[in-house]
């Protein structure tokens, strides 16, 4: 089973009808009966989504509300040091509410105007090929629950802070736009299990969790870094790699520590190169004689 399947709680549907989040042990969120209930009720949400539909809203408490309140404020700060300038170009378009959490259609009404993407709901795991595969029509699977409001800078897993504070300010950039949903059509285009799982570590490690140098500093382009307070600080101390797709698509990774080893580019342009290139061109053949002579082989 390919590791990104542990980021997400699973969601359980009985016969009755009634959904369920299986927290872990740990979650800071597993002891809180109010909370499992909200969980259960959003992710019902999507579950009971078909495309075409309307988006539904899920309906945040004040609680909720405050806790997306305090990490917009909190991470807007750390941004200036840590965010790539295409990041903060995007943000500074997409003006996303501070003040309440967006529905998944108000994220649309503010993206789709500027590069075409557009936000749908999912309870959890979506399968990888219809999770990336979806970014090549400038789709966006997103969760809509929020981390536990007794650790507001800590999720175990992918929240709608994530998902919006993360990656919609990308989607809002027309370069990052371009590399997401040329991602989608490498998706797409490879056959093999072994070639998407390659496919989707060169997104973990470029567009999730990616760095590269500019203004003399080391600064995220990586949704993962760029909605973790805690981790997103750490980026400096990271053993940092040459940008390598042929390393990144065979690279492991632990979603339960900081990433020790991150991937550095010398620019964003040299992302677009790199990684971009990749994207638009790989197929199963490719990805086989990268993993038979690794880089430098
Ligand atoms: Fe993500």
């Amino acid at each position: 089973m390919f590791e990104e399947a542990q980021l997400y709680a699973p969601v359980t549907k009985g016969s009755d009808g009634a959904v369920e989040v299986q927290l872990a042990a740990d979650h800071p969120g597993v002891d809180d009966p109010v909370y499992r209930a909200r969980r259960n009720q959003i992710a019902a949400l999507a579950l009971d989504w078909t495309a075409g539909q309307a988006i539904p809203h899920a309906e945040y408490t004040e609680e909720e509300q405050e806790v997306w309140r305090q990490v917009c404020r909190e991470l807007a700060v750390l941004h200036r040091t840590y965010a790539c300038g295409e990041y903060l170009a995007g943000a500074e378009r997409l003006q996303l509410p501070a003040d309440h959490i967006p529905q998944l259609d108000e994220v649309t009404a503010a993206v789709e105007p500027l590069t075409g993407f557009r936000y749908v709901p999912a309870a959890g795991l979506v399968p990888l090929r219809e999770f990336y595969g979806s970014l090549a029509d400038r789709l966006f699977h997103s969760t809509q629950y929020i981390r536990h409001h007794s650790v507001p800078l800590y999720t175990p897993e992918p929240d709608v802070i994530h998902e919006v504070v993360g990656h919609a300010n990308c989607l809002a950039s027309d370069r990052f736009a371009a590399l997401y949903q040329t991602a989608g059509d490498a998706a797409r285009r490879v056959e093999s299990a072994e070639a998407l799982e390659f496919v989707s570590k060169v997104f973990w490690f470029s567009l999730e969790f990616g760095v590269l140098r500019e203004g003399g500093r080391v600064r995220t382009y990586g949704a993962g870094l760029l909605s973790s307070y805690g981790e997103i600080q750490e980026i400096g101390n990271a053993d940092l790699r040459p940008l390598d797709v042929a390393r990144m698509g065979v690279q492991t990774y632990d979603i339960t520590h900081y990433q020790p080893l991150l991937f550095c580019a010398d620019s964003f342009e040299h992302v677009e190169d790199v990684v971009g290139e990749f994207f638009a061109t790989v197929d199963d053949e490719r990805v086989a004689e990268l993993t038979a002579h690794p880089a430098g082989v």
